[in-house]
């Protein structure tokens, strides 16, 4: 007889770059025959709408909540739109966080960001320092809306006992992303350049000096993380999730992994007119090897090789 399906993980945001990562690890082969699976994105609910939240909370009645959705951007996106990343996300996380706790959920594992961080710290930083002092300010909306999650958590936690948690990403990247050059990330955004410039016979331009560094994290290794913080982790402290900190690499060597995979022959130039964000943010991931010392990462040149693969073969259908 199947086993019954006793937990429902209900995941936000499960049509991005992170959620799709989760969806196919699952589908092949990661999820358990005691879960059943539910994905859903804007179509489903507006989460910045309460009664939407709480009616799909209704609807399918979660055990657990991967909470993903989120207004998501990169460096210059955010510069444009402070305003909009801090009030869109402050709705959405206490919406589905209130939801959570009114529908009796047992655990919620939420999503940070290492570039919520203070500007002004010492490196590595780890997971006590997320509220040492103001972020960065080309992006302060999105980070102060992504600190009061891990407010709200402890808050749950000390009043009602729940068990909300939140993990800390670095930069993600793979299929699926937003690869938009404008409004995406850097390495999705670098991808579709190298793309264009291939394909038009031009320059490849990087924004910036190209010296900022930044540790990246593979979105299908990030969502095997997920699945362990989902069932194992049971601190209501975030976690960082990162690769160590000798994997760092400058924007100038990710734009160069790229150039490699897609086999770009034009010039590389760099934009230094362009803001360059913050120089560096690198994260300890200590205590994730302390939990979990045999963890691979897939190698980056390999994850940036399948990514741009998978952009390669999917340029009609991808976000850009
Ligand atoms: N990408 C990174 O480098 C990175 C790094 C660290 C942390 N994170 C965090 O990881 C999480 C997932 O990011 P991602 O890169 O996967 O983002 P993404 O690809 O942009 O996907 C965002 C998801 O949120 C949904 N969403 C946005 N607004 C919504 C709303 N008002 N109501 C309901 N759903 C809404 C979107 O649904 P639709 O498709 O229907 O619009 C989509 O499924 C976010 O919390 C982000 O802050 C990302």
């Amino acid at each position: 007889m199947a086993e019954p399906k006793t937990k429902r993980i209900l995941v936000t945001g499960g049509s991005g770059l992170v959620g799709k990562a989760i969806e196919k690890v699952v589908a092949d082969g990661e999820g358990r025959p005691d879960e059943e699976w539910i994905f859903v994105s804007s179509k489903d609910a507006d989460l910045t709408n309460a009664a939407e939240t709480k009616a799909l909370f209704e609807k399918h009645k979660p055990t657990h909540v991967i909470h993903l959705a989120a207004m998501v951007g990169g460096l210059f996106r955010n510069i444009k739109y402070n305003l909009d990343f801090w009030r869109r996300n402050v709705h959405i996380n206490d919406n589905v966080l209130h939801s959570a706790y009114e529908s009796g959920v047992r655990k919620v594992v939420s999503c940070l960001s290492t570039c919520i961080f203070p500007d002004k710290t010492t490196y590595p930083i780890d997971e006590t320092m997320i509220h040492n002092g103001p972020p960065h300010s080309s992006n302060f909306g999105y980070s102060y809306a992504k600190r009061m999650i891990d407010v709200q958590n402890r808050g749950y936690f000390e009043q009602f006992g729940c068990r909300f948690t939140a993990v800390i990403p670095t930069n993600v990247f793979g299929p699926h992303d937003n690869y938009n050059i404008e409004d995406g990330h850097v390495l999705p955004g670098l991808i579709h350049k190298v793309y264009l410039a291939k394909k038009n016979g031009t320059a490849l331009t990087v924004w910036g000096t190209g010296k900022p560094r930044r540790q990246f994290i593979y979105s299908l290794d990030l969502a095997r993380l997920f699945l362990w913080v989902l069932r194992e982790y049971d601190e209501v402290e975030p976690i960082i999730l990162s690769v160590g900190e000798e994997d760092e690499v400058s924007i100038r060597e990710a734009a160069d992994s790229i150039v490699r995979a897609m086999d770009f022959k034009g010039e590389l130039l760099f934009d230094a007119t362009k803001s360059d964000g913050q120089f560096k943010k690198t994260a300890s991931n200590k205590k994730l090897k302390a939990y979990l010392p045999d963890f691979k990462f897939t190698p980056f040149e390999r994850a940036v090789k399948e990514t741009c693969d998978w952009f390669c073969s999917n340029y009609d259908v991808a976000r850009k």
